[in-house]
């Protein structure tokens, strides 16, 4: 039976209201949780970044699957709002332009590079699947530069024309990839994750 909340609001789903029980601030972890179920993405120890990591559900899911060995660091235009434990660490700062202090005390030698990354959406398909994919590539040139041989990517992509082109690249520069589109992704949107496994 939907609560009266879920009556007066449809983005108020099933997700959203299990997110706020486990006190997680949005229904985003959900996505992640069934990446990581679905391959078994993230270990104990692993050192992690988060692009678009605001308002931090990656980032809690992350550091409770790293556990405190682990390390964490976020990076959003937005602050964060919840706490965080030690092993994370965020900086506010703007991907398509990351300025040089930044950059070098975010460092190198990641395992994981996830990007969850989302531009502000306009009434256009076309102008939202290109700001995307203008995410997507800053996030994968971070992943050439950062991740570790061996090391995983995770890029949220909205569908449009340049899509194919961004998969060929990921094939290219890792030993394995999927495509996936979780079930707590909402029906309507063209978003879907592309996961490059084992960066060559
Ligand atoms: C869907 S939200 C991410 C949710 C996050 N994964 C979570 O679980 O809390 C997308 C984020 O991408 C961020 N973003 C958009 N453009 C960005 C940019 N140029 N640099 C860094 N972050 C950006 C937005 O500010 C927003 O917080």
């Amino acid at each position: 039976m939907p609560s009266p909340r879920s009556k007066q609001n449809p983005r108020d789903d099933h997700y959203a209201q299990k997110a706020r029980k486990d006190h997680f601030p949005a229904r985003s972890v959900f996505k992640l949780q069934e990446i990581q179920q679905k391959v078994n993405l993230i270990q104990r120890g692993n050192r992690i970044l988060d692009l678009g990591c605001s308002p931090g559900s990656w980032l809690m899911l992350a550091a409770e699957l790293t556990g405190p060995t682990g390390s964490i660091v976020g990076i959003d235009i937005q602050p964060i709002t919840v706490s965080l434990p030690s092993h994370v660490q965020m900086f506010i700062a703007d991907m398509l332009a990351l300025p040089d202090d930044i950059s070098e005390v975010v460092g190198r030698d990641f395992d994981i590079v996830l990007s969850d990354m989302a531009p502000s959406t306009t009434g256009s398909k076309s102008v939202n699947a290109a700001r995307s994919m203008e995410l997507c590539h800053a996030a994968l040139s971070t992943a050439q530069n950062r991740l570790l041989p061996g090391g995983h990517f995770v890029c949220k992509i909205f569908q449009g024309e340049d899509s194919d082109a961004f998969i060929h690249q990921i094939k290219s520069l890792f030993n394995r990839y999927r495509i996936f589109k979780p079930q707590s992704c909402r029906k309507a949107s063209r978003e879907i994750y592309i996961i490059g496994l084992n960066k060559r």
